[in-house]
């Protein structure tokens, strides 16, 4: 049984990630600073990491390493969406969204690429549609995505001739913690529900399921991918007789 390690995997995405690969044979690590350490439980190890700091990081590869788990997936669910104005939000907070979403995924994936060779496994970094385009107040968030999308790119090509692939998922609005965090404001979830073609936001599990299929061996001729699970928002040109529904 091969295994995965979900960093932010104690809520939302990351957390039904967990839940998808499990029901699909996996042995998940759930990796995630909200976590106390269990290696011990098979059916839900997990390790407290701060994936913004490299020495848990290593801590983390060190203790697997140990319990002799080769890990054959990453999935980086770990991120913050700290959003606000320009005028507002100096580099040193912008920096801070970077070192999360951006760093702490390039820190996993560094972290595991030796077992990752070894079996020939893959990668999954979490992007969003922000990655692709601008919206409100949302800065640093959307630099650090489009800097995760160039970051799989660019890691898919230089490992893919050691048998690794390496895609992204990139999610529109959806149902988690950080959202309801990220998105408090009614007029704000009114614009962005008005900017989904489907008209709802995504379910944990249905972006769940699109990272496991790249996780795993049903989709071993795709690399170097951003799977967008967003309910047509990315697709969406902004206006629609009748509203974006029609
Ligand atoms: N929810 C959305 O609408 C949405 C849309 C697009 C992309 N995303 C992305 O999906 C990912 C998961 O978001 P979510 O909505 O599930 O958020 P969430 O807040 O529900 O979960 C984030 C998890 O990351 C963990 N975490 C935070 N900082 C950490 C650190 N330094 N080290 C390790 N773990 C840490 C938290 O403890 C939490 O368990 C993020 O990268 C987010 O940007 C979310």
């Amino acid at each position: 049984m091969s295994v995965a390690v979900v960093t932010g995997g104690a809520s939302g995405i990351g957390s039904a990630v967990a839940a998808t690969l499990r029901e699909q044979g996996w042995q998940v690590v759930v990796a995630d600073l909200d976590v106390d350490d269990d290696l011990g439980t098979v059916d839900d190890r997990r390790v407290r990491t701060d994936v913004t700091d490299p020495a848990s990081v290593a801590r983390l590869a060190a203790l697997l390493a140990e319990a002799g788990l080769r890990v054959g997936a990453v999935v980086t669910c770990a991120g913050t969406a700290d959003n606000g104005p320009v005028r507002e939000v100096g580099p040193e907070r912008f920096a801070l969204t970077l070192d999360l979403n951006l760093v702490g995924t390039y820190a996993v994936c560094h972290a595991f690429v030796d077992d990752l060779v070894h079996e020939r496994g893959s990668v999954v970094t979490i992007g969003s549609v922000s990655g692709s385009r601008g919206s409100q107040h949302r800065a640093a968030y959307s630099a650090s995505k489009g800097g995760v999308e160039a970051l799989t790119r660019q890691l898919a090509v230089e490992l893919a001739p050691e048998g690794v692939r390496v895609n992204c998922v990139a999610p529109g609005s959806t149902l988690t913690p950080l959202v309801a965090k990220a998105q408090g404001d009614e007029s704000v979830r009114a614009a962005i529900l008005a900017s989904i073609p489907l008209g709802r936001y995504a379910e944990p599990a249905e972006v769940a399921e699109v990272v496991a299929f790249l996780a795993g061996p049903r989709s071993s001729f795709v690399t170097g991918q951003v799977w967008g699970v967003d309910g047509g928002q990315l697709a969406y040109g902004g206006w629609r007789s009748g509203g974006p529904r029609g």
